[in-house]
């Protein structure tokens, strides 16, 4: 049998985004762009689908730039923002997703060394939340911009952003969100935020995958990353991806993932009863109701994936590849967990067809994968 439980890396499309895409596809082909009747019919389809992801996220339509995902957004908001500046500092947390480190390491690795930028990373707690005070300490008067998570893709914890765009409208510095994985998880008010820059990503929702937003605020401008024929108001060149914009759109709002809550939490409590080792990670934390970021010391997490793979389940280790070679969560080494530790994790992320039924059996799953990677071990179970 299979079990996917793995919906932080994606959602599997619900059948509102399937059937919105094969209409938009099939109804809407013709390039928005386009001044006739056929291109007036896909720009209908994106700009329905502008307003609603407006209305759900609370901005004006004109915030919204289409994008191909949380990605993309994240690099075109920070491309757009430090190509235009004066050297300073960069102000973010140790625990974003790659799509928005990478990018910001490569900037400042690209730049001579002494042409004055500071990248700096705040480290969060052992529960794997970063302080706002802390943030808002490193923001000195030449900080030019702000990046940080909503909430973060390993653990599900809810980083405290609200204090911190507070502070930086006040100073007037520039600040991106990363809410890809906060989006129908919990509460997204681009309004209420009021920062400069918001990245959405519509795989994670249910929606379908090369397909996101990034918000901009009223009156910033948007530097293009990819210049071209200036779609979306000239701040994100490329023909539009009707069907997909389309069923992100009707993906809004579908999975109720707080209903997760339940089901995590059985998992949880079964894990610890039958492995008492077992370390939650962030779980005194305030996270997503669908996210378990487990470690079990001794285990690889990389093996533990594929025994539980052969299994029929779909987990997530907490290692990334890089260069060829395995790493431990950055993630996991920022919360100050050792590197062996960090390297016996696994990520579960339960979804709208995730059951009781799925969470024991995992558990049941995890205790055999234990006993035999012990066994090969030559250790008693
Ligand atoms: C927090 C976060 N930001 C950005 C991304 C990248 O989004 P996309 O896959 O749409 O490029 C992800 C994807 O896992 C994510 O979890």
């Amino acid at each position: 049998m299979k079990r996917y439980l793995d919906h932080n890396a994606t959602c599997p499309p619900v059948r509102e985004a399937l059937d919105a895409m094969l209409q938009a596809a099939s109804e809407a082909s013709g390039n928005p762009s386009s001044l006739h009747w056929a291109g007036r019919a896909a720009r209908r389809v994106v700009d329905d689908a502008r307003e609603a992801l407006a209305r759900y996220v609370d901005c004006e339509s004109g915030s919204v730039v289409f994008t191909s995902g949380g990605t993309e957004s994240n690099n075109i908001a920070i491309h757009s923002v430090l190509s235009t500046c004066k050297p300073g500092r960069i102000v973010t947390t140790a625990i974003e997703h790659p799509a928005v480190l990478k990018p910001l390491q490569q900037f400042v690795a690209e730049q001579p060394a002494d042409a004055g930028w500071e990248l700096i990373q705040v480290r969060p707690d052992q529960s794997g939340v970063v302080s706002a005070d802390q943030m808002i300490r490193s923001v000195s008067d030449d900080t030019r911009l702000v990046c940080m998570m909503l909430v973060n893709n390993e653990s599900g914890a809810v980083q405290p952003v609200q204090p911190v765009a507070a502070h930086c409208r006040e100073r007037g510095v520039p600040m991106l969100v990363d809410a890809v994985q906060a989006l129908g998880k919990g509460d997204v008010h681009f309004r209420h935020l009021d920062v400069d820059f918001m990245s959405l990503s519509g795989h994670k929702i249910g929606g379908p995958k090369g397909v996101g937003a990034l918000l901009v605020r009223r009156g910033v401008r948007l530097h293009e990353l990819t210049p071209g024929g200036g779609q979306e108001r000239g701040r994100r060149s490329g023909t539009e991806n009707v069907p997909a914009i389309a069923g992100f759109a009707a993906a809004l709002g579908v999975i109720d993932f707080a209903a997760q809550a339940p089901v995590r939490d059985a998992f949880e409590q079964q894990l610890k009863t039958e492995i008492p080792e077992a370390e939650i990670i962030a779980e005194d934390a305030l996270r997503t109701a669908n996210t378990s970021l487990v470690v079990l010391p001794g285990m690889d997490g990389e093996t533990m994936l594929m025994q539980l793979d052969l299994d029929g389940f779909a987990v997530a280790s907490g290692s990334a590849c890089s260069s060829g070679k395995r790493e431990a969560s950055h993630v996991l080494l920022a919360m100050g967990i050792p590197d062996m530790r960090a390297r016996s994790s696994i990520r579960v992320s339960f979804g709208p067809t995730s059951s009781m039924d799925d969470a024991q059996a995992l558990v049941a799953a995890l205790v055999s994968v234990r006993r035999r990677l012990k066994g090969m071990a030559g250790l008693a179970a």
